[in-house]
């Protein structure tokens, strides 16, 4: 890629940007959209802010900063808690991770959901474009939180969720909101390849709020291969192939599945949670040194903190925690 392709994204920043076509709910880009090369993400056409609520679980509202009308307008209720959700590499606010995640509250009908959307800073194949945007993304987002506190956001009543890189991308957020301090912060096998190496303001860790609890499913591949919050979770010890992801088990529920066989462990860590949302009861998990001490039975609930994985952990937990899960829905046990 020559320097005249850049100045090509450079000069169209005030058009649609390049083209990109979606397949199998993922998006491909001609070119990357790059700030250091172009200097000019424009916020305004490459990130929005899409608000599903009880009363339109369906049908966002796009919310931008300073648009006071819009967030008149939407459904959005300041006295219930908002759960916000970035979405991964290739993704959007429409993919499927994110519509899991907006289901299960929905469904719930008791929170506000906003579902960043970014998908032409995230489009691949550019992955390295991507993992850089996440600063910007994250950035812009926590701009927009601190807009939301303006208008009467309790921010202690505000919990960030990330997929891969949008795991990342709500550390930096968390990192950058002003008004306050964000209360959690949940990420979902946070990507490892780049980040395993970058500095902490370019990613996740449990100094980026008051509770950080992490999902692994893929450490070491796509997921972050090491500890990172105040709670790590590592169901069927956080490693690929998760269970009901073995070659021959997704060829078998389906032989054209050429994108769930990479994903299908990294993956998991969204499913878990999108089902713990609706589960109170769900995802029993024993504090314990490793995994093998887990499995031999040395931490059980008798003599170890046992907390629950998702949205219902205890947020005094601290250190790492280990559970087993059922191969395909529902995950949980119990
Ligand atoms: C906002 O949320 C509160 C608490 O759940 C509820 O009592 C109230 O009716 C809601 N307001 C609207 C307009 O839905």
């Amino acid at each position: 890629m020559g320097l005249s392709d850049y100045l090509f994204v450079c000069l169209i920043g005030a058009l649609p940007g390049p083209l990109s076509i979606t397949f199998d709910n993922a998006n491909f880009q001609l070119l990357p959209i790059n700030k250091n090369k172009c200097r000019h993400i424009d916020p305004v056409r490459d990130i929005s802010f899409q608000l599903f609520t009880r009363h339109n679980p369906l049908m966002p509202s796009t919310l931008r900063i300073g648009d006071d009308e819009a967030l008149a307008q939407s459904h959005f209720n300041f006295s219930e808690p908002t759960i916000f959700f970035f979405h991964a590499f290739f993704e959007s606010s429409q993919a499927i991770p994110a519509t899991y995640i907006r289901t299960a509250f929905t469904q719930r009908a008791d929170h506000n959901v906003i579902l960043l959307n970014a998908p032409r800073l995230e489009a691949g194949p550019w992955y390295l474009t991507a993992s850089q945007n996440t600063r910007v993304v994250g950035q812009y987002a926590a701009r927009f939180i601190d807009y939301l506190v303006s208008r009467g956001l309790y921010l202690p009543s505000l919990h960030l969720t990330g997929l891969s890189l949008g795991a990342q991308m709500a550390g930096v957020c968390g990192q950058n909101v002003k008004s306050g301090r964000v209360r959690r912060i949940t990420g979902l096998d946070p990507a490892g390849p780049l980040f395993n190496k970058w500095p902490k303001s370019l990613k996740l860790d449990a100094s980026d709020a008051e509770f950080v609890d992490i999902i692994h499913s893929d450490a070491g591949i796509f997921g972050y291969p090491r500890q990172i919050g105040h709670a790590d979770f590592w169901p069927n010890r956080g490693l690929a192939p998760q269970p009901g992801c073995n070659f021959k088990e997704i060829k078998m529920r389906n032989p054209d599945a050429i994108v769930e066989l990479l994903f299908c462990s990294h993956w998991r860590s969204y499913q878990f949670f999108a089902e713990s949302v609706l589960n109170p009861n769900g995802f029993w998990a024993v504090n314990c040194n490793n995994w093998k001490d887990f499995e031999k039975g040395i931490c059980n609930e008798h003599n170890s903190i046992v907390t629950r994985m998702g949205l219902y952990v205890d947020e005094r937990a601290r250190g790492n925690f280990y559970l087993r899960t059922n191969p395909e829905s529902p995950y949980s046990l119990t």
